[in-house]
């Protein structure tokens, strides 16, 4: 799947969303290495800490479904500027997807790509636990 089709599946995902509190939607979509894509959308809850984001909820379904090697993933939002992942959902892409493609969608569809350690510089990692 090209990166124009799997922006299109993370706005679809981001229908799903359930920002009761926030009242802003993200969908993600994680393409694995054999090309399936697996959706996210934001979920939150009125324990706001317990909340998750798309990109970690797309990567979880995909890890509790067997997957473990990724291409890329495509987060999308409602807003003009590119959306950029939290500091967590980059800690868990570093440790999860490794060094993948990371297309940040705007709200009107256009997308810019990033490389993981663009986002997540320095990251620590496995590495770090030896
Ligand atoms: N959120 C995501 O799902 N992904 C991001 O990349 C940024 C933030 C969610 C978390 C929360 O539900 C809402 O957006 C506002 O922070």
């Amino acid at each position: 799947m090209d990166y124009k089709h799997l922006a299109e599946s993370a706005i679809k995902s981001k229908k799903n969303a359930l920002p009761t509190y926030s009242n802003f939607s993200v969908g993600a979509s994680l393409l694995t290495s054999d090309n399936k894509v697996y959706t996210g959308c934001n979920v939150e809850s009125s324990s706001y800490s317990l909340t998750i984001c798309a990109e970690r909820n797309a990567i979880f379904k995909a890890i509790s479904e067997g997957e473990r090697v990724f291409k890329a993933i495509a987060v999308a939002g409602d807003t003009n500027d590119f959306i950029s992942p939290c500091g967590a959902c980059r800690q868990v892409i570093s440790d999860l997807c490794g060094e993948i493609d990371i297309i940040l969608v705007n709200g009107n569809g256009d997308y810019i790509v990033k490389k993981t350690s663009e986002l997540l510089p320095f990251a620590f990692g496995d590495k770090d636990l030896e």
